[in-house]
């Protein structure tokens, strides 16, 4: 069973029970890595929705191609090959939801990591692209720049439009090693 106490898991419980069903739902995973995220978004977005992925890393565009080309019968998505920072260039509609799933590439070089400056104008560039009710699900770590790129993303998302936003950070506050922490936009 999938667990609340599980960041990525939570993530997926929240997205599956808002959009299963849905029809031709529209979704973005900024950092794609090793493909689970995508696969998973894939899955609830069906045959008549779309997802766009996007990772900076050739390896894991690569992982994410064959993890998607090995487990899905029909194609509803694009890979791209570039920053997420350069989303709007790519955008064509608006978005019911976009996830980011920050810091290193599990298995992979642990130096090429996101960055804060980076996210937080990714992050930026979406806004006008959400639907009404269209969300955005940041999981954010702390080990690999001791907390800096959740700083800067907290810093930014609290000062964003009360009226316009609702704005949740979770964190789990009885574990060691630090758990990652969520944060959700939601467009009001
Ligand atoms: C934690 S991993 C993502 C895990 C992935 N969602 C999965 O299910 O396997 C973070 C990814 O962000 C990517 N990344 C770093 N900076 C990026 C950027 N500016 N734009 C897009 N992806 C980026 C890294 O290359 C890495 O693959």
């Amino acid at each position: 069973m999938d667990k609340y106490g599980k960041v990525v898991d939570f993530v997926h419980l929240l997205i599956k029970s808002s959009y299963e069903k849905t029809n031709s739902v529209n979704f973005v995973d900024a950092t794609c890595g090793n493909g689970f995220d995508t696969l998973f978004l894939c899955k609830v977005a069906g045959s008549s929705g779309h997802v766009m992925a996007f990772d900076i890393q050739e390896q894991a565009i690569e992982r994410t191609k064959t993890l998607l080309e090995t487990n899905l019968s029909y194609k509803n998505y694009e890979i791209i090959k570039d920053s997420h920072e350069l989303i709007d260039i790519y955008l064509k509609e608006k978005i019911d939801a976009a996830l980011f799933n920050l810091g290193y590439l599990p298995y992979s070089d642990k130096k090429v990591t996101t960055k804060p400056e980076t996210t937080v104008n990714a992050i930026n560039k979406l806004l006008p692209f959400l639907k009404p009710n269209g969300r955005i699900f940041i999981t954010s770590y702390i080990s690999h720049d001791t907390g800096q790129e959740i700083k800067e993303i907290n810093e930014f998302l609290k000062k964003l439009n009360k009226s316009d936003y609702n704005v949740v950070h979770m964190k789990i506050i009885n574990k060691d090693n630090y758990p990652p922490e969520l944060f959700i936009i939601e467009n009001n």
